[in-house]
């Protein structure tokens, strides 16, 4: 059976109190529309239908041709809003319906739902779920036989109705052709005035269609966000998740309260990670890495037995036995070999080290290729910039900088050379020269007495 995805996206989200739409917010790094696409992908590879309508545009800007948009024009209610998006579905045999503000959905329940859709010969499928708090959802009204009988709004609910536990996810599956059929057979009487998709399950029913409900165990899934209470309450839901899927997998998470993995971070097993840690991106970490605490990784690949504390590392590859920190600062495009050290207060940017060097300890070191071997003196600074341009500095193989040298670049220092402390380097050392540019010491004689 060929399925198709539609997910609304179109609402305002006043209650966010934002100027994006409610579905850019993230969560670990994330949007939280990507949550809910994500758990679709594993489920068909037809591409998901977006129907947009508030900011739109910054969706389409953000997530470009992942996806198929569709606009509401004018927010109607659900029934409309997957009107909107139906033209889009090709030669699919059933839809999928998802609310794009719902996070928590997960490709599992998403595979049970198609399953029980299939296997009951049902039309219509709806995902419900017991809630301690109903307020705001759809409450499942089930008949005498414990089967569906349509689903009311709360605004159009009565006493009895609103102590019902049972709600509406929002997630749905339905039948294509019947689906457009019964959209354009809805209205607008209700509370709200708005066209609501919930009435096409009414509508089903009354054709002596079978209407499957499908309950989550698990409430959490079907929780939506309208606010940034909210949000902050998926970001520990989600992040939990996240963390418990890599505890079960081998790796120590000192403070999963404190620790912020997002979603496509893969990490190898005997990893340790200290608290206040924050792994983001495309993120790749080998086995028996130490990270933390106070680390920020993000888009990065860190080789195995490498150790980081308190340090950013941003879109960066760090070989294996390495050690980071603690407060060393990797700005975008470092390729770092295997055992190097960086240590306190050293940031880099734009460069390769090679195996065994040492940046130990205060230096800036931008646009540079660093041999093997090499060692590099407290405050070095690779001067690369001349206000207009970015030039290049070479150390090679075995050289040793003197603590608090100058390297103005574009400047090559040769292999085994040497550059004696303090010094300002403007020309290029050959390999094992020695190169001192510093002002001569001069001692006087008895000073203080001739004074
Ligand atoms: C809807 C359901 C309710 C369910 C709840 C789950 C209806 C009539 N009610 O209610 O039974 O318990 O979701 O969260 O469907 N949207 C559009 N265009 C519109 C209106 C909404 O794209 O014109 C989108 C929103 O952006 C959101 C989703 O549809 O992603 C749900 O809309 P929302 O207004 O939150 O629906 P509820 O009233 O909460
Ligand atoms: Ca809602």
């Amino acid at each position: 059976m060929k399925i198709g995805a539609i997910i609304l996206a179109a609402g305002k989200g006043t209650r966010m109190k934002s100027k994006y739409p409610k579905v850019l917010h993230k969560i670990l790094n994330k949007p939280i529309l990507g949550y809910v696409t994500d758990a679709v992908k594993e489920l068909t590879e037809v591409k998901p239908i977006i129907v947009i309508g508030h900011g739109g545009e910054y969706i389409k800007e953000y997530f470009e041709d992942s996806y198929i948009y569709r606009t509401q024009e004018q927010q109607l209610g659900t029934g409309d809003a997957v009107k909107a998006g139906m033209d889009a579905l090709e030669d699919e045999d059933a839809v999928m319906v998802l609310c794009g503000d719902a996070p928590m959905i997960t490709s599992e329940i998403l595979k049970i739902m198609t399953k029980q859709y299939i296997n009951s010969g049902a039309k219509a499928l709806v995902l419900s779920a017991d809630v301690d708090i109903s307020k705001g959802y759809g409450r499942i009204i089930r008949n005498n036989e414990d089967g569906f009988e349509r689903i009311t709004e709360e605004k159009d609910a009565n006493e009895e109705e609103k102590l019902i536990k049972e709600v509406n996810s929002g997630t749905y599956i339905f039948d294509k052709k019947l689906l457009e059929e019964a959209l354009l057979g809805l209205t607008n009487q209700n509370s709200q005035g708005e066209y609501y998709l919930t009435d096409v399950l009414e509508i089903f029913k009354k054709q002596g269609l079978i209407v499957e409900v499908c309950k989550a165990e698990d409430d959490k899934v079907i929780l939506g966000i309208n606010n940034r209470i909210q949000l902050e309450d998926a970001t520990k839901i989600l992040k939990r998740r996240i963390n418990e899927k890599h505890m079960m997998a081998g790796v120590t998470i000192e403070d999963s309260l404190s620790t912020y993995i997002s979603s496509e971070v893969i990490i190898g097993e005997d990893v340790v990670i200290g608290h206040n840690v924050s792994i983001t991106g495309k993120t790749i970490i080998g086995e028996d890495v130490a990270i933390g605490p106070n680390t920020i990784i993000k888009d990065s690949i860190i080789g195995s037995g490498t150790t980081i504390i308190s340090s950013v590392i941003l879109e960066s590859k760090l070989g294996s036995d390495c050690n980071i920190g603690p407060f060393a600062y990797l700005r975008p495009d470092n390729v770092l070999g295997d055992r190097v050290k960086v240590g306190d207060f050293v940031e880099l940017k734009k460069t390769k080290v090679g195996d065994g060097s040492k940046i130990p300890h205060h230096s800036y070191i931008g646009d540079a290729v660093v041999g093997e071997k090499v060692n590099i003196g407290a405050g070095t600074i690779t001067c690369n910039y001349d206000g207009e341009h970015k030039y290049q500095t070479t150390i090679d193989d075995g050289a040793f900088i003197g603590s608090n040298s100058n390297l103005v670049a574009p400047i090559k220092i040769g292999k085994e050379a040497y550059v004696g402390a303090g010094s300002t380097i403007t020309k290029d050392v050959p390999d094992r020269n020695l190169a001192i540019a510093r002002g001569k010491q001069i001692v006087k004689d008895n000073w203080k007495k001739k004074k």
